[in-house]
């Protein structure tokens, strides 16, 4: 069962903790855990990385950012929890650093009382997670055999592996890395984060759906017409160009292959046996492994690539993607990518389900779209013609405004005039921030306790991460093989390429905007 109590006492070692993810999010989210009370009795955190630093520079070195980005800052918290944050100068990708990592990590444990339990959390580029690994298993600095053998089986050690994406730039390149991550650690040991599953709207979709009785029996191919995930941002790659231009970059790559179908799985799964991370994860698989497998020829008809020139946010002017920097100025990466996507079973067959992301679109907004099929007979033809009559429609909104809105067609009050005014789309509205008076929480935190905790519900099971690429990987081939003379083609603060919007006027949809 999930763990939902106090974690056991451990160690936490960030790999690539001089950089922006552990400043930014990491040291915050754990600052926040400690404020409310969720970390371990025992608990010492060890950042690791090349950067000469003492303990005390490292936490000055935080300190802004976990001011800045924490919930709940104030100083005299901050000195206690910065007691427990350590740093050690070490090239985590040369075998080398072990010996000197592994005896400071002994010492820790002494200090703090944390005992053999450690979480590693990979902070690193995609390209040194092998050598890591590889160096933890050579250096027994993983004792999954010891913990079997464990006389305290209530206290079983334990050592566990975090990482974000990528996970691999293509199918082959993920199989490995699970390869290798297998040799190490068990497949109960490796938490794979996807950011959108430590969302609170994206969870909510399991109480939506599995704690209520009205929809779930509305929820299959008898009354849907299709499915919209959109996942739309404002920015541009940033910082990131060199890395977005990368092979393991682009749209499908960075947000449909990894947060898109897992937000999908959610909404299409079935309902799991229990709650428990093995149900659950299974459930999801299957829907993964149900997506029709698009073939080369289906792919014009299927996918849509754009990328984004020159253009106005409000009333910013913008530079296109090729002029950003790290970029290539002949780039044919895909800033935006659109893919429809069927799922080939008893409840789904022939219902489409339509994803999107793009960068520098108009509007900042992840959202789900659940669009109902047309009464099967229309009443009312003398007062609005049926034409104009709107299906359902469940908008799931994920940020932000999170909340779910659900639109149903109502009549406008007084005398009947015959005209078409009488009846109206009108909107249910629950907003959560109106409802709980609560601020959703940083996903970050909720993914590294759940990770103490040994909860595995918001991870990705190896399964999942293969049967994603399998969805997307002959996209991907296609595209790499034939040189796209038609990018840019969509221009900065716009909704992405014309060929979007004709992926759903093709089947007389449109995309919710
Ligand atoms: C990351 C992508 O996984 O998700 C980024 O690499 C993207 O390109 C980000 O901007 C979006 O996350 P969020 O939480 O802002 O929707």
């Amino acid at each position: 069962m999930p763990n939902t109590g106090k974690p056991s006492s451990c160690l936490i070692v960030i790999f690539g903790a001089s950089g922006d993810l552990t400043k930014r999010k990491l040291i915050p989210a754990l600052y926040d855990l400690f404020v409310a009370g969720q970390l371990p009795e025992k608990f010492a955190l060890l950042g690791v990385a090349r950067t000469q630093m003492a303990d005390e520079v490292f936490r000055d070195h935080l300190y802004d950012w976990v001011k800045k980005n924490a919930h709940n800052f104030d100083d005299k918290t901050w000195q206690w929890f910065a007691r427990l944050v350590h740093y050690h100068v070490g090239d985590p990708t040369v075998a080398s650093s072990f010996p000197d990592l592994k005896t400071r990590m002994g010492q820790l444990a002494l200090l703090h009382g944390t005992g053999e339990n450690v979480l590693f959390y990979l902070s690193l580029a995609p390209q040194f997670y092998e050598p890591v690994i590889v160096h933890l298993g050579y250096h027994n600095m993983v004792t999954e055999g010891k913990a079997w053998c464990s006389i305290n089986q209530a206290a079983r050690p334990w050592q566990r592996i975090m990482m974000y994406k990528p996970f691999g730039h293509d199918r082959e390149s993920a199989a490995h890395l699970n390869r290798v991550l297998g040799r190490v650690f068990e497949e109960e040991s490796i938490y794979r984060i996807d950011h959108y599953l430590g969302k609170e709207t994206v969870q909510n979709l399991l109480v939506f759906r599995f704690a209520n009785a009205i929809f779930e029996p509305l929820w299959n191919r008898q009354y849907i017409d299709h499915v919209q995930v959109t996942a739309a941002e404002t920015v541009g790659v940033e910082r990131r160009g060199s890395y977005y231009d990368s092979p393991s970059g682009g749209a499908l790559r960075d947000m449909i292959q990894s947060h898109l179908l897992q937000v999908m799985s959610l909404v299409a799964m079935e309902p799991p046996v229990s709650m428990r991370a093995d149900d659950l994860r299974s459930e999801k698989a299957k829907v993964l492994q149900a997506v029709r497998e698009i073939g080369p020829q289906d792919v014009p008809q299927m996918a849509v690539r754009g990328q984004y020139g020159p253009g106005r946010l409000g009333e910013e002017p913008v530079p296109g993607y090729r002029q950003e920097d790290g970029v290539n100025p002949q780039s044919p990466t895909d800033t935006y990518a659109a893919l429809q996507v069927w799922i080939d079973t008893w409840r789904w067959s022939g219902v489409p389900f339509y994803l999107r992301s793009g960068k520098r679109l108009a509007r900042n907004t992840t959202e789900i779209v659940v669009q109902f099929k047309p009464t099967p007979h229309c009443l009312f033809r003398a007062q609005v013609a049926c034409a104009n009559l709107q299906p359902n429609q469940i908008v799931i909104n994920v940020q932000p405004d999170e909340g779910i809105r659900l639109r149903f067609e109502g009549k406008v009050p007084g005398l009947p005039t015959n005209s078409t005014a009488d009846i109206r789309s009108v909107v249910m509205d629950f907003n959560y921030a109106a409802q709980f008076h609560a601020q959703p929480v940083e996903a970050y935190a909720t993914l590294l306790l759940d990770a103490m905790r040994g909860d595995q519900t918001l991870f990705k099971h190896r399964e999942e991460i293969d049967c994603a690429w399998r969805v997307v990987q002959p996209v991907l081939d296609t595209w790499a093989g034939t040189a796209p003379s038609d990018l840019p083609n969509y221009a900065a603060g716009s909704w992405g390429p014309a060929a979007a919007d004709e992926l759903l006027s093709r089947a007389g949809r449109k995309w919710h905007q």
